[in-house]
């Protein structure tokens, strides 16, 4: 079997040192903050692989339905010779396209774009188990920095599935697709999935759910920052809180003190206190409408070619055209 092939933009110590600034950032800011980059340690991927099987979590399932009924249509109108994929890369969602894409014989080459070496390694070995010949070549990157290098023959099919984009907020956005788009030649492809704004219940019951997963997801932050940050944070001192910002139309996860909390942070040597009921905001996933999508695409320079959404309107797919 050929062995992928990997570009790293990102060492393990480039990581900590961004981990290092963030967390001193966010953790002496009012409100606090941490990026929800830090949530996908081993424990944090396996406790968001169950989450997108919870009833209440629905955008993989709205997502994997529209993709289970348009690849074909992806693949004949982009004729990629190459899918590039932010994050991940080795869902089901990913074969859905690798398969339309080789099933129309001009698939030559991955390239999945992921922070982690090992998920990334993991994940390239396990499409080549399934595509021999393919040609894999994964980035160790950040899809908000590393862009510029991205390999692949054209015309490539650039893929940001999942609803990811929701994490950053409307500047970040306008940022991170102008740099997608700089990367591309003109009649190059982005897919794009965005989860769209609904009734409020809904929505926080996606990121609330009954038995308690997400709650779990939100608290192991505190759990990388410890390991990571030789900090001293208990889990146990914070409750979840998930809520609708109506204004903004997004959600928002926070951990809030359920007690007053002194924790020391020793690699920043930073002590850190919470008043009790002081909120650690931990992840913004925003949710979005049609006239938005094309709008912000529209102003990085890609042109909005197709909108579908599964049967219920609950989550997009956009394919857009640089
Ligand atoms: C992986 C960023 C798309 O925002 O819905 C799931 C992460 N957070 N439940 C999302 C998440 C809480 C998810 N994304």
């Amino acid at each position: 079997m050929t062995e992928p092939v990997l570009d790293v933009h990102l060492t393990p110590e480039d990581a900590a040192v961004a981990l290092r600034a963030e967390a001193r950032a966010g953790l002496t800011a009012y409100p606090k903050w941490v990026s929800p980059k830090w949530f996908y340690d081993a424990v944090g991927s396996r406790l968001f692989e169950e989450i997108t099987r919870l009833p209440e979590y629905y955008p993989t399932r709205a997502e994997r339905e529209i993709l289970l009924e348009r690849a074909a249509e992806v693949a004949a109108t982009t004729g990629a010779h190459a899918l590039v994929e932010l994050g991940s890369g080795s869902s089901e969602k990913t074969r859905l396209l690798l398969s339309a894409l080789r099933d129309q014989g001009s698939l030559r080459e991955f390239v999945p774009l992921d922070v982690s070496s090992s998920a990334l390694v993991e994940a390239a070995r396990a499409i080549l188990a399934d595509y021999p010949g393919l040609h894999v070549h994964g980035v160790v990157g950040d899809f908000t920095e590393h862009l510029d290098l991205l390999p692949g023959t054209s015309p490539r099919l650039v893929a940001f599935l999942g609803g990811t984009i929701g994490n950053l907020i409307p500047e970040e956005r306008a940022k991170f697709l102008s740099s997608v788009r700089d990367v591309l030649d003109e009649g190059e492809w982005l897919l794009l999935g965005t989860d769209l704004v609904k009734d409020p219940d809904v929505l926080v019951r996606a990121y609330d759910d009954a038995r308690g997963v997400t709650a779990e997801f939100n608290r192991n932050v505190l759990r990388v920052l410890d390991r990571e940050l030789d900090a001293d944070f208990d889990p146990d001192d914070f409750a979840h809180v998930a809520l609708w910002n109506a204004e903004e139309e997004w959600i928002e996860m926070r951990l809030r003190a359920v007690r007053p909390v002194e924790a020391h942070v020793a690699a920043l040597d930073l002590d850190v206190t919470f008043a009790e009921g002081e909120e650690l905001r931990t992840e913004v996933s925003a949710k979005f409408r049609r006239e938005g999508v094309e709008r912000e695409l529209g102003a990085a320079g890609f042109e909005l070619h197709r909108w579908w959404t599964d049967a219920e309107g609950r989550f997009a797919l956009s394919l857009a055209r640089a």
